[in-house]
């Protein structure tokens, strides 16, 4: 039987096959509890502290609302207001958060970040997006894809277009490794993925069978597809590339021509969010004025039938919530 109890959630890596396949059926089962409105207060008399070094909407308050309804008390601290990553060492603040809190939750940019909380706090650590992995966010697609796909994961397959480097592609690979999905990240050469990345997911996808592709050819890689996914083309810290990133994803933009080429007309759309869909942020403005449309999908394709982007960001609140739970609850 699985036992997550003190495990910290750093990536979908240190994860077996079975514990994510635990991780999605606790997501599931919670879900259908709060549906019937059931609360076991699985997480009563716990202290769990948010660390913020980047903004969010869903993954702080999937956190919060998470923990609070399992009966858990929540600290948020973000750069401004704290002193980590500033005045002291990541390893003392670690070492002080952990006598005070259960579980600890962060947010930024190195990964080793997150694995150092983890190595001196002394309890979990939930990682909650670093440059190069988001792991909490693949158990939300992934429930969402088994709530709308009529196929098990390792039968599915999914296209990851646009900015292949970044956080979302890598933490896809992961995900398709430990599922046996047939993940395909469909992107330019320029910004190939890390080659350290990709070996490891297909070192791991070898225990499940599942094939992690990187190509440029939108019509070959589409083909057949179950899911698109995008991410926005320019990724927190990052916001000065933007004009070489419109040049060089443009080509990978989510039109409903591209979900037509899947020959499945049951294509679903997902996206992590935020997502630049219209003009509508003022970053946006200021890049159209400038000549760029930064827009990684379509406002059709954001608001047609085969999106279900909120579905899945509803799925953050389950997941994460199980995640908390299978590890201090
Ligand atoms: N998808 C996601 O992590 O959203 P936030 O940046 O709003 O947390
Ligand atoms: N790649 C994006 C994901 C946001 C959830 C970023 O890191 O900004």
């Amino acid at each position: 039987a699985v036992n997550l109890k003190g495990r910290s959630f750093l990536t979908l890596m240190d994860f077996s096959p079975e514990e994510v396949r635990y991780l999605l059926d606790l997501s599931r089962d919670l879900k259908a509890k709060k549906r019937m409105g059931v609360f076991n207060y699985l997480l009563k008399g716990k202290n769990i502290v948010l660390l913020f070094e980047k903004t969010s909407t869903r993954t702080r308050c999937a956190f919060e609302v998470g923990a609070l309804e399992e009966g858990a008390h929540v600290t948020f601290l973000d750069s401004a207001s704290s002193q980590v990553g500033k005045k002291e060492s990541i390893e003392d603040s670690a070492k002080v958060l952990g006598r005070f809190y259960d579980g600890i939750e962060y947010r930024g940019y190195k990964q080793e970040v997150v694995e150092a909380l983890a190595k001196h706090s002394g309890v979990p650590v939930w990682n909650g997006l670093t440059d190069t992995d988001h792991p909490t966010q693949i158990l939300a697609d992934f429930l969402t894809i088994e709530e709308h796909v009529a196929k098990p994961l390792h039968k599915v397959k999914l296209v990851f277009c646009g900015d292949i480097r970044n956080n979302m592609s890598y933490a896809l690979m992961y995900g398709a490794a430990k599922t046996g999905m047939h993940m395909v990240a469909l992107g330019p050469k320029e910004l190939a993925p890390d080659p350290a990345v990709l070996a490891a997911a297909r070192e791991a996808a070898k225990l499940t069978g599942a094939t992690i592709e990187v190509t440029d050819n939108v019509a070959e890689a589409v083909k057949g597809a179950d899911v698109i996914y995008t991410d926005v083309w320019a990724s927190m810290g990052e916001e000065d590339q933007i004009p070489a990133r419109v040049k060089l994803l443009t080509p990978f933009k989510v039109t409903l021509e591209m979900l037509q080429k899947t020959g499945n007309p049951d294509v679903k759309f997902l996206h992590c969010l935020p997502a630049f869909h219209d003009f509508e942020t003022k970053l946006a403005k200021e890049q159209k004025a400038l000549g760029h449309d930064i827009r990684e999908v379509t406002d059709e394709v954001f608001r047609s039938r085969h999106s279900v982007v909120f579905d899945e960001a509803e799925n953050r609140m389950h997941t994460i919530k199980a995640v908390m739970v299978a590890t201090i609850g």
